[in-house]
């Protein structure tokens, strides 16, 4: 299979490029396409042989389920048996935007999409080509992230493309993303909502809508730092979003983390080792000014620290970044767990895949 790119102004996509996407879509092809969050790999989400290519072409286990786009609220009420009052009050407050909420499916949705589960993902999602082009399919498009498993998940067509070329019918190129992180998802099925995983609508908007929201344990720490033996999700089970150097996660006061990022670097470099810093601009520019060794370390700059969004925004970028610059050790600087800080901290932690040094 060749893939093609087709290139699509964001903001006011194309009438031709869009209608020729859907046509794919509806084709039961595998197109993938921007959202806020992230590029997502989209196939028609009521056709179970489309969904079976998607997982195909990610090597994404069966048990993982996947996420429903729709562009209109009247379209969630095919997908799922009730619509609840939370779940309106939700989407009023942050569809289209990146919440995914999970309900009981309807037996109308193949059981593909959901991996056997009784419930399914669904979200709305706000990029104006991901709006055009389920509209102009006019179906509920599944759509997990558009990486192979188990790689940090894309942000631009071009990691789309280094990951799935030849695997995927079609790439549709908007540039980068805003958000950089996956949706929020919230589950609506148990008695009180909880959060699965976190994201780019935060624990502190959805505790304004809806009062308190329960932390399920894999959506904050890695699955396998804890006791989180039967995750809820079951992509929190998965290590996700690693570079393929280890990295190690530093977490604490600003000040201490400072100190032992500097250590481990000087300790990594000092082993013969290509090491890399992950971290603020504060603490690269400290970093720059002094010489840790002769060998200075690779410097990955995620944003300001007073910009959570925008080093959230870099993260997978980054991570990406590193592994082409053939990275062996990565120390990476941890942050506050405010708003879409634990998103950040979530992912950072996935990549550290249970290395986590907490000073
Ligand atoms: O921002 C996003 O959500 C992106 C864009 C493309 O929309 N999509 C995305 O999909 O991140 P994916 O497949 O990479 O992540 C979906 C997550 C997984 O952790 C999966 O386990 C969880 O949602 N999930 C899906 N359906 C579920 C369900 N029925 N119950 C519990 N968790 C579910
Ligand atoms: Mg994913």
């Amino acid at each position: 299979m060749s893939t093609e790119v087709l290139k699509i102004d964001p903001v006011s996509p194309d009438g031709a490029a869009i209608a020729r996407a859907a046509g794919v879509l509806r084709a039961g092809g595998t197109v993938a396409f921007p959202t806020e969050t992230v590029y997502g790999l989209g196939a028609n989400g009521l056709d179970e042989a489309a969904v079976r290519r998607v997982f195909a072409a990610k090597g994404r286990p069966a048990d993982n389920p996947l996420i429903l786009h729709i562009t209109a609220l009247a379209e969630l009420a095919g997908l799922v048996v009730s619509v609840p009052q939370t779940a309106r009050a939700l989407a009023a407050a942050f569809w289209p935007g990146p919440l995914t909420l999970v309900l009981q499916r309807s037996p109308r949705v193949p059981a593909v999409v959901s991996a056997g589960l009784p419930t399914v993902a669904v979200r709305m999602p706000s990029h104006p080509v991901a709006v055009a082009l389920i509209r102009a399919a006019a179906l509920p498009i599944a759509a997990p992230s558009a990486n192979l498993s188990g790689r940090p998940s894309p942000t631009t067509a071009g990691h789309v493309l280094d990951d799935l070329d030849g695997r995927i019918d079609l790439i549709v190129d908007g540039g980068p993303t805003a958000v950089g992180v996956e949706s929020t998802v919230l589950d609506l099925t148990s008695d009180k909502p909880a959060l699965l995983r976190p994201g780019g609508v935060t624990l502190e908007m959805l505790a304004r809508v809806i009062g308190p929201v329960a932390v399920a344990p894999g959506a904050t720490a890695d699955p396998r730092e804890g006791a989180v033996t039967r995750p809820r999700s079951p992509g929190m089970k998965y290590r996700h979003y690693a570079p393929v150097a280890p990295l190690t996660l530093v977490e604490g006061d600003a000040a201490a983390v400072a100190v032992e990022v500097r250590r481990l670097l000087a300790a990594e470099l000092a082993a013969g080792r290509r090491a890399a810093a992950l971290v603020s601009a504060e603490l690269a520019a400290s970093l720059q000014g002094e010489s840790l060794t002769a060998a200075p370390p690779i410097v990955a700059v995620l944003g300001r620290r007073a910009d959570p969004d925008e080093m959230t925004a870099n993260l997978f970028a980054r991570l990406r970044e590193l592994d082409e610059q053939g990275a062996e050790a990565i120390v990476a600087e941890g942050f506050s767990e405010r708003g879409v800080g634990l998103a950040l901290m979530n992912r950072l932690r996935r990549a550290a895949g249970g290395r986590v040094v907490r000073v």
